[in-house]
């Protein structure tokens, strides 16, 4: 059996899904993998307000230097979130011989070329498989299952709150604000939901996906983004009457010269096709490849355990070497070579 010892920084919704897992499913995850492992420290500034899960006495910490400093720790889980403090975090813990599991979509999308870089000059691996469609295992889908493939195109609802709110107020009547509240209350959105409404965290995702996807260095400023915000109960009201269904998508295409059009809006699409029966929190990926034709990933994208469920098979991927192989992969094309097209292909 080999000994993983992980710390995990930042004790907020998904934090604590991770610490259950790894607390009371850690026998049946050894049994199933042959690695055990062991919850060395948790860091959050927050010590005491009780959390769902009952951690190992002495665990919990302020102090982020007791992780960073303890040698036989060799995965860090950045859960932090946010471009602030996370990337800083992230860097000191490959700075510290660390390999590093994160959800952190947003910053990967804005930084993740530095910290890839980072990474590879000093052997370590980043895994971030949490970071898209959280519980679907969409990354290794990407790297490792279609790795064959040309990828062509791929159509994603890849916000949980959006969907959750879409589908309310479709199948329930509901306001957008009421629905609003109650995907932040079931664990879905963002501490700030505003990047969930305007197509900010689909366009995070997007910006992830589609680099691995398609090969290429991905800026922001290459994704158009419309959000959700100011549609209506009417607009989606008229949209079914006329056998459509409204989604937030996002939207990566290329064509044969291999360049790529980036879009996340919300858009009408046929109320039979399998997208469109995508409801609540649940998020869906279907992804074209030249050998495979379509695929298509379901399950849920958002909340404690199923984003908690990615989290650790990373931290497992990386105990069992397999991350390092995949990460070695990821040498992407820069935009300077092949700039992508910002319009329609
Ligand atoms: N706020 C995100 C969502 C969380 O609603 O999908 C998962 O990334």
């Amino acid at each position: 059996e080999k000994r993983i010892r992980v710390g995990l920084v930042g004790f907020g919704t998904v934090g604590t899904g991770v610490a259950r897992l790894i607390c009371e499913e850690g026998d049946a995850i050894a049994e199933k993998t042959g690695v055990r492992l062991e919850l060395a420290c948790v860091v959050d500034v927050d010590t005491t307000t009780p959390r769902p899960v009952r951690l190992p006495d002495g665990v919990l910490t302020n102090d982020i230097h007791r992780l960073l400093a303890d040698e036989s720790i060799t995965v860090g889980v950045e859960l932090v979130g946010g471009t602030g403090v996370a990337r800083t975090i992230q860097l000191d813990m490959l700075g510290a011989g660390k390999d590093v599991v994160t959800a952190n979509k947003a910053l990967l999308a804005e930084h993740g070329a530095e910290l890839y870089r980072v990474a590879r000059r000093r052997s370590r691996c980043i895994a971030f498989e949490a970071s898209c469609a959280g519980g679907i295992p969409i990354i290794a889908a990407i790297r490792t299952g279609l790795a064959a493939n040309n990828i062509r195109a791929m159509y994603g609802i890849v916000n949980g709150t959006c969907n959750y709110i879409l589908s309310s107020m479709s199948a329930k009547d509901e306001e957008f604000a009421a629905a609003l509240a109650q995907a932040q209350q079931r664990g879905f959105a963002e501490a700030d939901p505003t990047l969930d409404i305007t197509g900010g965290d689909s366009a995070h995702k997007l910006a992830i996906l589609a680099s691995m996807a398609f090969g290429y260095e991905i800026s922001l400023d290459d994704i158009f983004v419309r959000g959700i915000d100011g549609i209506a109960k009417e607009d989606i009201r008229y949209g079914r009457e006329m056998g459509y269904c409204l989604k937030l998508l996002a939207i990566g295409l290329k064509n044969e010269q291999g360049k790529v059009s980036l879009r996340v809006h919300p858009s009408f699409i046929a109320a039979d096709c399998s997208l469109a029966r995508v409801d609540g929190s649940f998020n869906a990926i279907s992804i074209f490849g030249s050998a495979v034709g379509e695929t298509l990933y379901y399950g849920r994208g958002a909340g404690m355990m199923p984003t908690a469920s990615a989290v650790v098979a990373d931290i497992l991927d990386v105990a069992l070497g397999n991350s390092r192989t995949t990460f070695e992969h990821l040498r992407l094309k820069p935009r300077e070579e092949v700039v992508p097209l910002i319009e329609d292909i």
